[in-house]
């Protein structure tokens, strides 16, 4: 019989997104409150903004998109995140009032590494991290747009750590074993991603999150999901095996070319205002509460 490989870790992870369904709790619910506390602010959604880099200015309009989408989380008071870029680029997400969190790379000069977390921190960074699943690539450590990576050890993230005040974030974490390492060095919260399905057959997030949760129990690091995040089914998905909150990605970026920070802003309400619909429909009156119980896995059929 023809049998299709199937390496691309983006398909893996939406088929196994889709494989878990929702059983409904309706009597004695309320309408849900989606608003939820992350390093001791109030946001109004779960619902995040990813760590993206390189968009340029769509349609002829004064901002690039990554100041649009930016301002929509602002206008959301959505905790937002920004990736790769030099400090002017950085300067310019702050200036738009958008609590941010920098995620910087793994450069192989550790200089720009210290100076760009610096640089966040003295203009008003809401959090800085790394993307640690950027450090390797096909030819050795990895080169992104012609940049040097190279590897991190736990020392180096410790020390990342304690050279600033700001929470710490390590992105790109997809194992028990690197969330504990997280929490040793002191990070204040991972994301738990495979980077857009850079490692072929990566797990999906989901499915390693309840593992992890349970490894951190009782220890003070939050969890982010992001890849494949596109509706408010998913995030509630992310809630309930886990997460604190989930970043969109992608899914926004047709939203974003189209109508800027204000297509943005109604996709991420969408997005929440279908949690909210789930929640209620579930009986989870807040985010914090959200747990697996009603949720029913299908057979995972490759
Ligand atoms: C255009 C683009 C640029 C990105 N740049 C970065 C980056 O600089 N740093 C980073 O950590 N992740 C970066 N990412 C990865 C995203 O933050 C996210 O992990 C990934 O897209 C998975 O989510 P998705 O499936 O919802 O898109 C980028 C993704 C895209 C599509």
């Amino acid at each position: 019989m023809a049998y299709t490989r199937l390496s691309d870790a983006n398909e893996i992870t939406a088929r196994y997104m889709d494989s878990i369904l929702i059983q409904e709790r309706l009597i004695d619910s309320v309408t849900a409150d989606i608003s939820t506390e992350f390093f001791g602010e109030r946001f109004d959604t779960p619902v995040m903004t990813p760590a993206f880099s390189h968009l340029g200015k769509y349609n002829g309009r004064e901002l690039t998109g990554l100041e649009e989408y930016s301002v929509a989380a602002k206008n959301c008071n959505a905790l937002n995140f920004c990736g790769m870029m030099e400090n002017d680029m950085f300067q310019k997400i702050v200036d738009t009032g958008a609590k941010t969190v920098r995620i910087v790379k793994p450069y192989a000069d550790n200089g720009k590494v210290r100076d760009q977390m610096q640089f966040a921190e003295s203009v008003g960074a809401f959090g800085i991290g790394m993307d640690i699943d950027h450090i390797f690539g096909e030819n050795g450590y990895d080169v992104v747009i012609g940049e040097e990576m190279t590897y991190q050890t736990s020392e180096m993230l410790h020390s990342y750590v304690t050279s600033t005040k700001l929470p710490f974030v390590v992105k790109g974490v997809l194992s028990v074993s690197d969330a504990l390492k997280c929490a040793d060095i002191g990070a204040k919260a991972i994301i738990v991603s495979h980077h857009h399905g850079r490692l072929p057959y990566a797990v999906p997030p989901m499915m390693v999150l309840p593992d992890i949760k349970a490894a951190l129990q009782g220890k003070d690091v939050k969890i982010i999901v992001d890849c494949g995040i596109s509706s408010g089914a998913d995030v509630y998905k992310a809630l309930a095996l886990g997460a604190d909150a989930a970043a969109v990605g992608r899914s926004m970026l047709p939203a974003l070319e189209k109508d800027g920070a204000l297509g943005v802003e109604k996709f991420i309400r969408s997005v929440g205002n279908e949690l909210r619909f789930i929640m209620s429909s579930t009986g989870f009156a807040k985010v914090s509460e959200v747990d697996a119980s009603l949720l029913v896995l299908l057979r995972y059929k490759i």
